[in-house]
């Protein structure tokens, strides 16, 4: 019954989350995997800042090495944001011996092939459940439960940011900028909102929901992005009289082995569930060619579902840990992908 020892990247919204959940559910998690799940040290910016949840002061570290470093942490729960310096903790977190979670979508769009081969290289996981789609099991979805069939396309609403202003807009009225700060006090948006309502943080979902999906490598630069802070309120009221909402959708399909993916707002009939997608709610339609259609619908973004998918991922690295399987994820042979778009 060894203690497992995370230390967590990062304690502001999600960050935050994930320690109440951690402390909050402890009895069911540890009788889950068998041993108390404890956090050790937590890096934040400022040790000195007014804190949600009380917090053992000797846990707080400004020094992300004292936390890499650190000989008896088992696992590293990344939700600090950003890419550079991310990207070399995790990297050298690896090359510990250290597993990983993360929630960060940028670093994983851009950088995720080769943090996945360096995990594979010294047998650690990495999980990044909570990169797309906040509390939305999508991922392990689309990696396990569509491991049978052929995905033709994935749709959805993927930013709970701009579907908060998109509905608050449509439903009230609401100014563009005044809907924007909410969603950035209610800690939806992003560090710099620029990438939700620009469609670059729906961009990164798109390139690794399309990845796993189509089990293709897909960059980032082969999405299409077009975003949000352009549709004006009457752009709203004039769909709404023709029976549309609008909607920040990302799309990708596959016709044989040609890809296309966007993200753009767009014109969705009132009579389409998706029009019905609400606040920072996500729905992920992923369309099989066995399957047919299948919907997927949850919180998007916010403190404690986006947390559910981290403690999630933290559950499955321990399991594997007793299990003494870490590490066998992402050896899935990736092809080489061809964009409609090439052939122009
Ligand atoms: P946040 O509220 O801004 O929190 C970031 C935390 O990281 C803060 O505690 C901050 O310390 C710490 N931090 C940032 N840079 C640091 C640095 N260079 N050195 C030390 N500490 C640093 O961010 P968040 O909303 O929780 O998001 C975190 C990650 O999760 C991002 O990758 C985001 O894209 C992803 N994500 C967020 C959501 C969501 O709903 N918010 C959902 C899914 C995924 P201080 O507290 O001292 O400032
Ligand atoms: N800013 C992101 C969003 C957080 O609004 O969807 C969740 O990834």
């Amino acid at each position: 019954m060894k203690p497992v020892k995370v230390g967590l990247l990062g304690l502001g919204t999600v960050g935050t989350g994930v320690v109440r959940i951690v402390e909050g559910h402890q009895e069911d998690l540890q009788g889950q995997v068998g041993s108390p799940i404890v956090i050790e040290k937590v890096l934040v910016h400022n040790k000195n800042k007014a804190r949600s949840i009380s917090i053992d002061s000797s846990k707080l570290t400004e020094d992300p090495w004292e936390i890499i470093h650190h000989p008896d942490i088992d696992v590293i729960v990344e939700v600090m944001g950003g890419i550079a310096h991310t990207k070399e903790y995790i990297m050298e977190a690896l090359a510990s011996g250290k597993h990983v979670v993360t929630a960060n979508k940028d670093l994983m769009a851009l950088h995720g092939k080769e943090i996945l081969a360096k995990a594979h290289e010294h047998n650690c996981d990495v999980f990044y459940e909570a990169s797309v789609a906040g509390g939305i099991p999508i991922i392990r979805t689309l990696i396990d439960g569509f491991s049978s069939d052929r995905i033709t396309k994935i749709m959805g609403i993927v930013n709970g940011t701009t579907n908060y202003i998109l509905t608050k807009m449509s439903q009230e009225g609401a100014s563009y900028d005044d809907v924007l700060k909410e969603a950035q006090e209610l800690g939806y948006a992003e560090a710099d909102p620029t990438s939700d309502v620009e469609g670059l943080d729906a961009a990164r979902k798109m390139t690794i929901l399309s990845t796993l999906g189509f089990r293709a490598n897909v960059d980032l630069n082969d999405v299409s992005v077009q975003g949000m802070s352009k549709v004006s309120k009457d752009d709203i009221l004039y769909a709404k009289r023709l029976g549309y909402e609008v909607k920040l959708l990302g799309i990708a399909e596959r016709q044989d082995d040609e890809f296309s993916i966007s993200v753009q707002p767009t014109m969705v009939k009132k009579s389409h569930p998706i029009a019905s997608v609400n606040g920072v709610y996500n729905a992920v339609y992923v369309y099989g060619e066995a399957v047919g259609e299948t919907m997927f619908y949850g919180p998007g973004a916010g403190e404690l579902p986006t947390a559910t998918s981290i403690v999630a991922d933290l559950v499955a690295v321990v399991k594997n840990l007793k299990l003494g399987v870490n590490g066998k994820q992402g050896v899935v042979a990736f092809k080489e992908k061809k964009l409609k778009s090439d052939e122009q």
